[in-house]
């Protein structure tokens, strides 16, 4: 009788159109904390909810954009790690549509080609009427004011109670649709809508492969679930799966 982890490195073979679905947890060993880490520093006294949120920039602009030229600043600072290395890898042999909550661009620098970023992106900004700004912001700490209509600029990411952006939401939804694996690594899977993505992954009944060191709300759904960190159980998992002759 395979144990579970070899079932899923066989089941990760076998499968040509993978789906991959991360979070924070993924750059948790490049040192950029997962969103429900405590802050630390001069953040420590902040929780990361109350600063990203449309109503906490609109009250204090200043105090909401330093917070993100800090963690641009951590991000800038961090290098990816063997678990976004071994996903860029798996890209390469496979095809596959890895949708990202995470803002960082750690994905990118580690190799991945296509990242679908559901929640937007920490390095881009726009002003609050949505116009695009492409000025260097580095080292500002305040938010700059559109060149357009001169309404302050804001990061590109999403905000508690803003919607996803539609594009990245619609290839996502098709990432789900066409996939015959998905691999869901580093997420709490609490925050929707991008947590259906692994449940409606799990509805079509394709394998489903949980990398998390805890259970999360999601564990019950998974086929397999590897307790473990993904810069250890991804560069084994998918190294050992590619090595597979696949069936
Ligand atoms: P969380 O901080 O909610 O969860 C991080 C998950 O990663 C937890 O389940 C940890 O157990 C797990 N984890 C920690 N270290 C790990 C490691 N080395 N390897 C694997 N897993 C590890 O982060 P997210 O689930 O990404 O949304 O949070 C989702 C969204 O909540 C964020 O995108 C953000 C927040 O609201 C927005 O900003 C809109």
């Amino acid at each position: 009788m395979l144990a579970a982890y070899e079932r899923a490195t066989a089941a990760l073979a076998k499968a040509q159109n993978v789906l991959v679905l991360t979070g924070a947890g993924i750059s948790a060993a490049s040192d950029v904390p997962t969103f429900r880490d405590a802050q630390t520093g001069l953040w420590a006294k902040y929780r990361a909810e109350d600063l990203a949120t449309p109503e906490a920039f609109a009250r204090d602009p200043n105090l909401v954009w330093q917070w993100y030229q800090w963690r641009r600043q951590l991000v800038r600072e961090a290098q990816p790690n063997a678990g976004h290395y071994a996903l860029a890898s798996l890209a390469q042999a496979k095809a596959v549509s890895l949708v990202t909550q995470n803002v960082d661009d750690l994905h990118q620098r580690g190799g991945s080609p296509d990242v679908i970023a559901v929640h937007g992106a920490l390095f881009d900004n726009h002003c609050l009427n949505g116009h695009a700004y492409q000025a260097e912001t580095d080292g500002l700490e305040s938010p700059p004011e559109c060149a357009q209509c001169g309404a302050l600029v804001r990061p590109g990411v999403v905000w508690f109670g803003e919607s996803l952006p539609e594009h990245a939401l619609q290839r996502a939804d098709s990432a789900v649709r066409m996939a015959e694996l998905a691999l869901v690594v580093g997420t709490s899977s609490l925050v929707w809508p991008a947590a259906g993505f692994a449940e409606s992954a799990a509805a079509r009944g394709i394998p489903v492969i949980e990398v998390n060191p805890q259970a999360t709300p999601f564990s019950p759904q998974a086929t397999y679930h590897v307790r473990g960190l993904a810069e250890q159980v991804l560069p084994a998992l998918i190294g050992t799966a590619l090595e597979s002759p696949t069936t």
